[in-house]
């Protein structure tokens, strides 16, 4: 059954799509280009208008989605992350021309976190003695869900790892009239040095990490819990992240989800590919084809990759 090509096309038992990707994409406020981003080689920070363009071009390759982040300008974040919750934070412009260029002929994802927004980098907003304050920042996530939805997301995507988060998200929408805007949640997220160049990417000004918030990478038992709560609190699509390093957690959470399950392939993870096929140590078209393969046979349906274009086009030929 391994004698020809079209023998193992037959019988291979996992398959990607270009359906099934999701393209991650930064735009960034006060930039009249397109800014390459130095620790991933052919991903960059884009205009409103470069990411209009690019877009419009992962919708014609048939990816399946974009999971757009915003980076502010340093005078636009603050302690509470207050331009993520603006109308006119650039989060939501960018999600307003999107959604006004594409309508429903993609799936538009917003990242639902505050980390890009705050001065401090973390992801919620911080207690009198400076440590991340859950209960405070499951509000601000409820006004950012009800912004992103206005503004045109399809699905909001809170990353943030705060208790309860997903129960007051969909509470907010469906509260605001947005009962058909999903829930993408991030299930399994690991703090995970992985994350390093996503960093540089959206212009991070945190200092010392998020262990107090994101999972231990030596646990995989806490995300079958993890995922109990968010499919209780209302999640439509689950998520583990990082996708290669958390193969097993993946593995473990497909098999308990009844809703479909995502992977997201991160910055490093890109990063690390990039870097060893530039010194041509590795081929970087069957590294990316069989990392997606993998992620997939794992057990999710839908994978976050920056590569979601490019692996479109190899699979379309
Ligand atoms: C936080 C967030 C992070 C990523 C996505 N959302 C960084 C973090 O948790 O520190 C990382 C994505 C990547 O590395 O590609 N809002």
């Amino acid at each position: 059954m391994r004698t020809t090509p079209a023998l193992r096309r037959l019988v291979a038992q996992t398959r990607v799509c270009p359906a099934d990707l999701v393209l991650p994409v930064f735009v960034r406020e006060g930039i009249d280009a397109p800014t390459p981003i130095a620790s991933m080689p052919g991903v960059v920070q884009h205009t409103r208008d470069s990411l209009r363009q690019a877009a419009h071009e992962a919708t014609e390759a048939g990816v399946g989605g974009l999971m757009l982040f915003g980076v502010p300008t340093p005078e636009h974040k603050d302690a509470e992350g207050s331009w993520g919750t603006r109308a006119d934070g650039i989060l939501n412009l960018a999600l307003e021309d999107l959604r006004a260029d594409l309508g429903d002929a993609t799936v538009l994802m917003s990242d639902l976190c505050l980390d890009e927004f705050t001065d401090h980098g973390h992801c919620g907003v911080l207690d009198d003695q400076g440590r991340v304050d859950n209960d405070a920042t499951l509000q601000r996530y409820a006004d950012m869900a009800v912004v992103q939805a206005r503004a045109g997301a399809h699905v909001v995507g809170p990353s943030g790892m705060m208790d309860g988060q997903v129960a007051v998200v969909r509470a907010a929408l469906d509260g605001a009239g947005f009962q058909d805007v999903g829930v993408l949640a991030y299930t399994a997220k690991y703090a995970s040095a992985y994350y390093g160049p996503f960093r540089e990417a959206v212009g991070s000004s945190l200092q010392g990490d998020r262990k107090t918030y994101q999972q231990d990478p030596a646990n995989a038992t806490e995300s079958l819990r993890e995922l109990r709560l968010d499919l209780a609190e209302g999640a439509d699509l689950v998520m583990v992240k990082p996708a290669l390093p958390y193969l097993d957690v993946l593995r473990q959470v497909a098999d308990l989800a009844d809703v479909p399950v995502a992977a997201y392939q991160v910055s490093g993870e890109y990063a690390q590919i990039e870097a060893a096929a530039a010194q041509g140590w590795l081929e970087r078209d069957r590294t990316v084809l069989e990392s997606l393969t993998a992620i997939r046979r794992a057990g999710a349906q839908v994978v976050l990759t920056y590569y979601a274009v490019h692996a479109a086009r190899l699979l379309g030929r």
